[in-house]
């Protein structure tokens, strides 16, 4: 749909001019908002910010109005924007859905960076791509449920699509200059996450805090949760899917424990490459902001002589149910993506909030799978944008019915 021929990105070297490019960051205040905020701190000849949006962190973004004196913000929750706004008097303030769907769809910013978490990323990202703005995505969940929506959208509308995700950036640099019919196979690696070696029997006894210390990355609540069930890793297989242009046939996942191998691609030779780096959100930030340019940094730099000997093994399914369940998910297509994960997602808060066991969590998916619509799997419309917005309405309300029965039987 949206794919190019060959992989660089289509048209744009960003820096060719020595103009700031102003960022549209959503998600501001959460890990990969802070960290794309360090690298526009770090390079402050090349990027500006010029919106912000959030949820509820009123005093974090407070500080960051100060620091990085945004146009405007928006603030999802309707009460925390009221007191930014007796905070900040001289900033617009915009808030609800409606406040952040609407600074995303404004023209005067040059990339959109979207780091929501969940769902709830979807609506500014499709205005964002509808604007034909560079969106550098971190929100994995957006293209796992509209992700064929998106790409219809990014084609029409000119739109770049660059993966934040490690992983994604990863496959992305390895496919730099490399024609789109030489790729054989994807392979995502997993670290495993902190219950890799825990005997499966041990598994119901797992608490929120356990699965919260990730072996290698300090991130988000949600996402750390989704990295020890190890659906992370199934949501970046179908969000690899949208953004190469590959069926899951030939996206493959390995356990690499060290986390140096950030992901490979074989191609038809039979040659792999691998992109390796220290596990830091910064350097796929700034890849995805600055692409195909490379920015001189002064990150901590990978030895490979110090990083010990590097390990890989097939994920084990059994253990890790979700992986499968995202994986057949995908498969099915329609609907499907959506459901799962908007049951995850619900589950996922429930385990945090301790109403739910760990074991739990895929159990809840498997039955909101199961109990799926018998047009679930019906193909989206892509031909028109009435077809398109269509789709999205389809996705929006499925989201909405799952959450509803999932959370009543979670109770
Ligand atoms: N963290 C990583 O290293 C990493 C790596 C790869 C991919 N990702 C992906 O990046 C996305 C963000 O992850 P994260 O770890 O940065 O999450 P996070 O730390 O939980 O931050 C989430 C951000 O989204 C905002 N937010 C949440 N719900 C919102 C809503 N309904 N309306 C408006 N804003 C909302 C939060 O605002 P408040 O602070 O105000 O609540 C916060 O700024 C996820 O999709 C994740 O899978 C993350």
């Amino acid at each position: 749909m949206n794919g190019p021929v060959s992989f660089p990105v289509r048209h744009l070297s960003l820096h060719n001019s020595f103009l700031l490019k102003y960022l549209a960051l959503f998600g501001s205040t959460g890990s990969i908002g802070v960290n794309t905020l360090d690298v526009v701190r770090r390079q402050p000849d090349r990027f500006g910010i010029r919106y912000l949006a959030a949820n509820n962190s009123v005093d974090l973004l407070a500080q960051q109005i100060a620091e990085f004196r945004p146009e405007a913000v928006a603030v999802n929750n309707r009460e925390a924007a009221a007191l930014l706004r007796s905070k900040n008097p001289g900033c617009e303030v915009l808030d609800g859905d409606a406040g952040l769907k609407e600074l995303a769809s404004r023209a005067n910013y040059d990339i959109f960076v979207g780091a929501l978490v969940g769902f709830a990323g979807l609506a500014s990202t499709v205005e964002a791509v509808k604007q034909g703005k560079r969106v550098a995505l971190a929100n994995k969940e957006t293209l796992v449920v509209a992700g064929e929506l998106l790409s219809a959208l990014a084609h029409r509308s000119g739109s770049d699509i660059l993966p934040i995700d490690s992983e994604h950036s990863a496959i992305y640099q390895c496919l730099v200059g490399e024609p789109e019919n030489s790729i054989m196979r994807i392979i995502l690696t997993a670290s495993g996450g902190p219950f890799r070696l825990t005997p499966t029997e041990s598994f119901s006894g797992i608490t929120p805090e356990a699965a919260l210390r990730h072996p290698k990355w300090v991130m988000g609540r949600k996402i750390t949760i989704d990295s020890a069930t190890l659906m992370n890793k199934g949501l970046e297989v179908i969000e690899a899917k949208w953004l190469f242009h590959q069926p899951l046939e030939k996206i493959d996942v390995v356990v690499h424990p060290q986390s140096i191998i950030h992901s490979i691609v074989e191609f038809v030779d039979g040659s792999m490459k691998a992109q390796l780096g220290m596990p830091d959100m910064r350097l796929p930030i700034q890849y995805a902001l600055a692409a195909p340019d490379r920015i001189a940094e002064s990150y901590d730099r990978l030895d490979l002589l110090s990083c010990g000997p590097l390990e890989f093994a097939p994920p084990d399914l059994d253990k890790f149910p979700c992986l499968r369940l995202a994986r057949e998910s995908g498969m099915r297509g329609g609907l499907y993506p959506c459901i799962l994960n908007a049951s995850n997602e619900v589950a996922v808060h429930a385990f945090l909030e301790g109403r739910i066991k760990f074991t739990d969590i895929p159990e809840k998916i498997q039955w909101a799978t199961d109990r799926a619509p018998l047009d679930a799997a019906a193909p989206f419309g892509c031909g028109s944008d009435e077809e398109i917005a269509a789709g999205l309405e389809r996705i929006r309300q499925s989201d909405v019915e799952t959450r509803v029965a999932v959370s009543r039987l979670i109770g």
